[in-house]
């Protein structure tokens, strides 16, 4: 059976001297879970100190971005290989806040995506849906545009994780229904039978991710197609973050 993801995205959230504190917390007060696997992904001047406390144990270690380029004058960038050898074992790629505020294409994203791949990291695509998109009923036409072109190159899933982040649920307070989740999980999942055959599509994880909760994690992680979480606000709070990973 496969194992559920539930990741903490922190954003721009966090000192490293305030991430090795939360950390430390977590790792005495989080279960061991046969079925799930738990990763947090602080800000890049957190990866060293936060690395160090999570040898030994379950929880894995994330970034949230990443620069496409062997090495070079990249001013301001950071390289796979740089991830790689502090611990990082996944990397969020094309985050709408990437997409939105940083100007990345699909094209970026996916070099991003390649790069990571190919560095011996997962790398976790985020697609979703502007409101204005979503109420022009061009949800599925988005989200395939952003998985095709996303995916440009890639012969199978291997290290691989999609996020279905509709932009209207990011930091709103307001999610997907259960309902309409699972509805574009199931839409992504088809396509990535379409694209990798049937037995990709079977194990790849798909992720939901905007306004996660303690109060809606539940009903989410019951729904057929999602195969865990990205959660935002609430993975900043240990309270919270433990019901999450702690889902029923
Ligand atoms: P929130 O959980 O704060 O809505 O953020 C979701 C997100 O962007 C995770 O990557």
């Amino acid at each position: 059976m496969k194992k559920s993801l539930v990741a903490g995205n922190w954003k721009m959230y966090k000192t490293p001297q305030e991430s090795v504190t939360f950390v430390q917390e977590l790792k005495r007060s989080v279960k061991n879970y046969e079925d799930r696997d738990i990763l947090v992904c602080p800000p890049f001047t957190s990866l060293v100190p936060v690395s160090e406390l999570l040898k030994d144990t379950p929880i894995k270690l994330g970034a949230q971005n990443v620069y496409f380029e062997e090495e070079g004058a990249f001013t301001g960038e950071v390289s796979a290989k740089m991830l790689k050898e502090v611990g990082v074992s996944c990397v969020i790629c094309g985050h709408s806040e990437r997409r939105n505020i940083f100007m990345e294409t699909n094209e970026i994203i996916n070099k991003k995506v390649k790069k990571t791949i190919s560095t011996g990291m997962t790398a976790i695509l985020c697609v979703g849906e502007k409101l204005e998109e979503r109420e022009d009923e061009k949800t599925f036409d988005i989200i395939e545009t952003q998985v095709q072109r996303c995916l440009d190159g890639i012969d199978n899933t291997e290290g691989l994780v999609i996020a279905y982040e509709p932009v209207w649920a990011i930091g709103t307070g307001k999610n997907a229904t259960p309902e309409q989740a699972e509805e574009v999980h199931l839409f992504i999942k088809e396509l990535v039978s379409k694209l990798f055959g049937s037995s990709s599509a079977e194990s790849i994880l798909i992720l939901y991710g905007g306004s996660v909760k303690p109060e809606n994690i539940d009903l989410l992680m019951a729904q057929k197609d999602i195969d865990g979480v990205l959660v935002g606000g609430a993975s900043l709070k240990l309270d919270s973050f433990l019901r999450i990973i702690d889902y029923r």
